[in-house]
């Protein structure tokens, strides 16, 4: 089957669409035909050797964690899919594989995508639609009425971010560059603010979850905006945001971290908001397979409105 394929770490010039044995099935998992897949910061992070101790097995390796696409087999323990349903979802793990013709995905990775849906649309939604619900639901034990700022909102997940605060109830004040002030306040935003344009902070009022999707705040930086038992949740794991989760473990103001995992209740929550309209697919762009460099190069400049998606939907010639 063709793969995207990279057989050293380094910039995206390294990827390359090239052949792979087709996984085999196992008890618990799922084979689907991938129609879409969509990139994500850690695909570039993995691919630049960034998490090389947390990671094990040969070169080449693959990318992707985000899939759509149509079952072709499951294994004896799988019910809730069967050949020829359309599914979507996210695989665990340090190593990516879903930019492939075929996937083989745990069974709890994989839920049956909300009809309306294209696959291209289903596939921009799993990593950061389960990372704003777990950041928000889990870590920021977001409950209606909360004062909620997302910092970092028009990229993948702060999109997602801002429409499931709204879902829960919560106002959102987005923080994002003026170029993304309609999109926050089309996707739910009661308050924008455009850091490039004025001081995001001055003359804010209490905050309940202050939600750093970005990753360029500290609670520390923001304490004085959080209210009595306000929470601030990260996305980033680096050193000085986990000393912060052991140092406020007592404190009324609590740093909490997101590290998202996949799973099916999660999965079918975000399809049902999704069938139903209230959450909607933000895409900046489709590729083709084969401009998989080009689309890395996109992500990297941390500028991209939404989510980049990578279509395998037309059969690849033979080699
Ligand atoms: N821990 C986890 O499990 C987990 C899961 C998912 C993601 N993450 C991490 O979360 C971060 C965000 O992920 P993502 O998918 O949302 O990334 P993304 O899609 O690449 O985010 C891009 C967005 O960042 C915004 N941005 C750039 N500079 C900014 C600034 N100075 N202040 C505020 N926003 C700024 C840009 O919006 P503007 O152009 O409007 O500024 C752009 O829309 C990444 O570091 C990722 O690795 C962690």
């Amino acid at each position: 089957m063709k793969a995207v394929l990279y057989d050293r770490y380094g910039p995206p010039e390294v990827l390359r669409v090239g052949d792979r044995p087709l996984p085999t099935l196992r008890f618990r998992e799922v084979l689907i035909r991938v129609h879409a897949a969509s990139l994500n910061p850690k695909d570039v992070a993995v691919r630049k050797g960034r998490f090389r101790l947390l990671q094990s097995g040969p070169f080449p390796r693959s990318c992707g964690y985000d899939f759509a696409g149509v079952v072709l087999a499951v294994g004896p323990e799988v019910t809730h899919v069967g050949p020829g349903s359309e599914v979507f979802g996210m695989v665990n793990g340090m190593l990516g594989r879903t930019c492939a013709e075929y996937l083989v995905a745990d069974a709890d990775e994989t839920a049956i995508k909300p009809a309306s849906l294209s696959f291209e649309q289903a596939a921009s939604v799993p990593l950061v639609g389960l990372t704003a619900l777990q950041a928000l639901r889990d870590e920021g034990t977001i409950e209606r009425g909360d004062r909620v700022v997302i910092n970092g909102a028009s990229g993948g997940v702060g999109t997602m971010a801002i429409q499931i605060a709204r879902l829960f109830g919560a106002e959102v004040t987005a923080i994002c560059s003026s170029a993304n002030e309609a999109l926050a306040t089309a996707l739910g935003a009661r308050h924008v603010r455009a850091y490039d344009r004025v001081r995001p902070f001055v003359g804010m009022s209490e905050v309940d979850v202050f939600f750093d999707v970005f990753g360029n705040q500290s609670i520390h930086e923001v304490h004085g905006l959080l209210s009595d038992r306000g929470r601030y949740v990260t996305t980033l794991p680096k050193l000085r945001n986990l000393l912060d989760l052991i140092g406020t473990r007592y404190a009324h103001r609590r740093a909490h971290l997101v590290i998202v995992r996949s799973n099916r209740a999660d999965l079918e929550q975000l399809g049902r908001w999704m069938e139903s309209g209230l959450l909607r697919p933000v895409i900046e762009r489709v590729y083709g397979l084969s401009e998989i460099t080009d689309a890395h190069r996109r992500m990297e400049t941390k500028r991209v409105r939404g989510k980049l998606v990578i279509s395998l939907a037309v059969p690849l010639a033979a080699d």
